[in-house]
């Protein structure tokens, strides 16, 4: 049995947004007002404005000027991570975190803590371990690097990508996860103990998409943890976005209702690759978003020039090789300074994504029908099918037609759907499942 998950394509959906949506737009503060630097500027709304940094290249003036100029948060890139400060098994190394830490601390700037506990760079002692040597190894781990810096941390990355990626919203497998799944809440309560005035996030990517299966998985964890008095404090978002994975258009969405869980929300690694004015109106985008939710401390972007990215090919950042400003740098000042309009892609509309069981000769799909952040009163879902495909039965939805593009409308009972919610309705066909990419239309 194969599992296939496919989202939702959303052009003619945003399309139809912006045009319902154009001419809302938030009145900017009279011009002698805006603040000329990102830090100052989210500072203006109680926000913070971060950078990724690297403790290599605290020595570039060129870096350290654009740093010390425009940030008032900072994340080390790789030094606080497992492998860097506990080489070998309880003994700790402080020496580049403990550097761009005193750096930030001694600007004013505050630091987020990145990351306690993760299944990546993890020092290859602990690689190899497993069972209860393994969990008591990463709780003193936790223990001991939340201790060091203790009342220097603003937030911690406690516990980093967790999850798996696609339609599963299983945790991902990793030797943490093998300790049992208790693994997490167990991290939070040493962070909490540790450092009590440190907030304490969870972080990941492809966690953006309100209708992604990843995102409701550790939206039910973030609830069932305030549900349970698991000290949870912050959720971040990391929101590496591309080409192949855009800023969904149900961003806003997926902040609002984490925050409505009783967290912050952060944006913890925010880059956008491409250029020009696509690059620049995206990472208005992001920023209006935050903005807009009340919960949305601070955005982190996760380096500053281009050249600093991990995957600089991409010209992800906002400031270019040489530290230039770039279109994408402008875009994010003026909306922290309250310029441009309102998200156009968090009105109306809908998103699909369906989970596919599938056999040799057939597969069962479970479809998904999320309302963005307006409620819906109908949906249509439209499949185009494999050649040779052919649907067989459907439940919770009105179909029409049995191969080729095949539309699913909502059944009397399940058309309306609140701001975020989701309904599932489900089909059965003989053939091929693969590269299924539902559309979804709403009114
Ligand atoms: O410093 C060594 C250098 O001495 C050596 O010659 C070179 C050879 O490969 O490696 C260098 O270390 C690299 C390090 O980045 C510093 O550049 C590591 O190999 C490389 O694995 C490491 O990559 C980091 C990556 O996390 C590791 O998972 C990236 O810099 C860092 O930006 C990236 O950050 C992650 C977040 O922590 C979590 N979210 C995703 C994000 C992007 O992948």
């Amino acid at each position: 049995m194969t599992l296939t998950t496919t989202s939702g394509s959303r052009a003619a959906l945003v399309a139809a947004a912006v045009a319902i949506t154009a001419g809302a737009v938030v009145l900017a503060p009279a011009a002698a007002d805006a603040a000329t630097t990102l830090g100052a500027s989210a500072a203006q709304s109680g926000r913070y404005f971060g950078t990724a940094v690297s403790a290599g290249k605290l020595s570039d003036s060129t870096y350290v000027n654009i740093l010390n100029r425009e940030f008032d948060m900072v994340t080390a890139e790789n030094e606080m991570k497992m492998d860097a400060t506990e080489p070998n098994p309880g003994q700790f190394s402080y020496g580049n975190a403990d550097r761009i830490v005193n750096h930030a601390v001694a600007r004013g700037m505050r630091v987020r803590g990145h990351a306690l506990a993760w299944h990546q760079q993890q020092p290859g002692w602990m690689q190899s371990m497993e069972g209860s040597a393994l969990r008591q190894a990463m709780l003193n781990h936790v223990t001991q690097v939340a201790t060091h810096y203790r009342g220097k941390i603003y937030a911690w990355d406690v516990v980093n990508e967790a999850f798996a990626d696609g339609s599963s919203g299983a945790r991902r497998d990793s030797n943490l996860q093998r300790t049992g799944n208790d693994w997490i809440e167990a991290a939070f309560r040493a962070a909490r103990a540790a450092d009590p005035g440190a907030k304490l996030c969870y972080n990941d990517y492809n966690t953006d998409d309100w209708s992604h299966a990843k995102t409701q998985a550790v939206y039910r964890m973030v609830q069932d943890f305030k549900a349970r008095g698991v000290p949870i404090d912050c959720v971040g978002l990391q929101s590496h976005f591309n080409a192949a994975s855009p800023v969904p258009g149900n961003y806003q969405t997926t902040l609002q209702n984490f925050a409505d869980l009783g967290v912050d929300v952060q944006i913890t690694e925010l880059d956008i690759e491409g250029s020009g004015s696509a690059q620049a109106d995206a990472f208005g985008r992001v920023t209006r978003a935050c903005l807009a939710v009340t919960r949305c401390t601070g955005i982190t972007v996760w380096g500053i020039r281009d050249t600093d990215s991990w995957r600089a090919s991409g010209t992800p950042l906002l400031f270019d090789g040489s530290g230039n400003k770039k279109a994408a740098y402008t875009s994010v000042l003026d909306a922290l300074n309250g310029g441009g309009t309102t998200p156009p892609d968090e009105s109306d509309g809908c998103t699909v994504a369906a989970s596919v069981n599938a056999w040799n000769t057939g597969f069962v799909a479970t479809v998904r029908v999320t309302a963005g952040s307006a409620a819906i009163n109908a949906w249509t879902v439209t499949f185009a099918l494999p050649t040779g495909t052919t649907v067989t039965g459907t439940w919770n939805a009105e179909r029409s037609g049995d191969s080729g593009t095949v539309q699913w409308k909502n059944t009397t009972y399940n058309g309306n759907v609140a701001a975020g919610q989701s309904v599932e309705f489900g089909f059965q066909g003989t053939g091929s499942s693969a590269g299924l990419s539902p559309t979804c239309v709403s009114s």
